[in-house]
């Protein structure tokens, strides 16, 4: 349902530099229900694929679609709708919270922005339930908090029931836990594939994680100098990658740091 059909992107080079091909003719495919996962080195091109996933930037070529509608042409009300249903979830360092904004009103005004419930109580419905969705229970205990003063687990999980509110069909992930501990990104992939069992939400994750994306992805695409140069099942292609760059990454992850 969400496709990129041979995307690139373009940047302009600074000072007399060449230009840099971001990526290039990448067409991935995205639906609900499903964790799909993009991996690669850095510089690989995977967060500007997602930048153009979110319509954060356009593509220099090729198309986005959803349900076979092309993002380009939208209009305004569409085009609104397609980024209630794409939803980011990006790295908190990244300054995702606004670090002034209680809980509360920072998932709050998304949900009056989108028109999803308007008076008071209702917001406050909605928040409630979008905290307790992300597992932070109880949630009023949560709704007075400034992000400074709550984990780093906890900030993602906020992220995530500020995406989630909005009822989103997919969730471009880029990095969301690559920053946490080990038992607290177990905590927060736990919530995001129980979001996909409960609400159907399907994920484009982006990581460098590898066994993350063995444990949770069903599809995975692999990029390397801004192209997809491998995809399929995720056992698939642990268990028999067919291009070299994929056996490198898989063996590099498997080394001892
Ligand atoms: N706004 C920009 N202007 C110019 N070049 C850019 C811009 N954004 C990204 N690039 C370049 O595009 C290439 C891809 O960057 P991108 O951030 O998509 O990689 P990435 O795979 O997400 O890397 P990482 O794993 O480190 O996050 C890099 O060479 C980067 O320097
Ligand atoms: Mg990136």
């Amino acid at each position: 349902m969400l496709k990129t059909d041979r995307v690139s992107k373009e940047f302009r080079g600074r000072r007399g530099t060449p230009p840099v091909l971001a990526v290039r003719d990448a067409s991935i495919a995205a639906e609900p229900g499903r964790f799909v996962a993009i991996v690669g080195e850095s510089g690989s091109g995977k967060s500007t694929l997602a930048r153009i996933l979110l319509d954060l930037i356009p593509a220099s070529g090729g198309s986005v679609t959803i349900d076979g509608q092309d993002l380009a042409r939208m209009g305004r009300g569409d085009r609104m709708r397609f980024r209630r249903t794409v939803q980011a979830v990006l790295q908190d360092p990244a300054g995702s919270l606004n670090p002034r904004k209680r809980v509360e009103q920072a998932i709050g005004e998304v949900v009056r922005l989108h028109g999803i419930a308007k008076g008071r109580s209702a917001v406050h419905a909605a928040v409630v339930e979008a905290l307790s969705l992300v597992g932070m229970d109880p949630p009023e205990r949560y709704l007075d908090r400034f992000p400074h003063e709550l984990s780093g687990g906890q900030r993602q999980r906020v992220l995530i029931a500020r995406a989630i509110v909005l009822r989103p069909r997919i969730i471009v992930a880029d990095e969301a836990v690559s920053a946490l501990d080990a038992s607290v990104k177990a905590g927060v992939l736990r919530v995001m594939a129980d979001l996909k069992e409960r609400l159907d939400v399907g994920y484009v994750f982006i990581t460098h994680d590898l066994p993350v994306v063995r444990k949770v992805a069903d599809y995975v695409y692999v990029m390397k100098s801004g192209e997809i140069v491998e995809e399929g099942e995720t056992d698939e292609v642990f268990a028999a990658p067919s291009h070299p760059y994929t056996r490198t990454l898989l063996a590099a992850a498997l080394e001892p740091v």
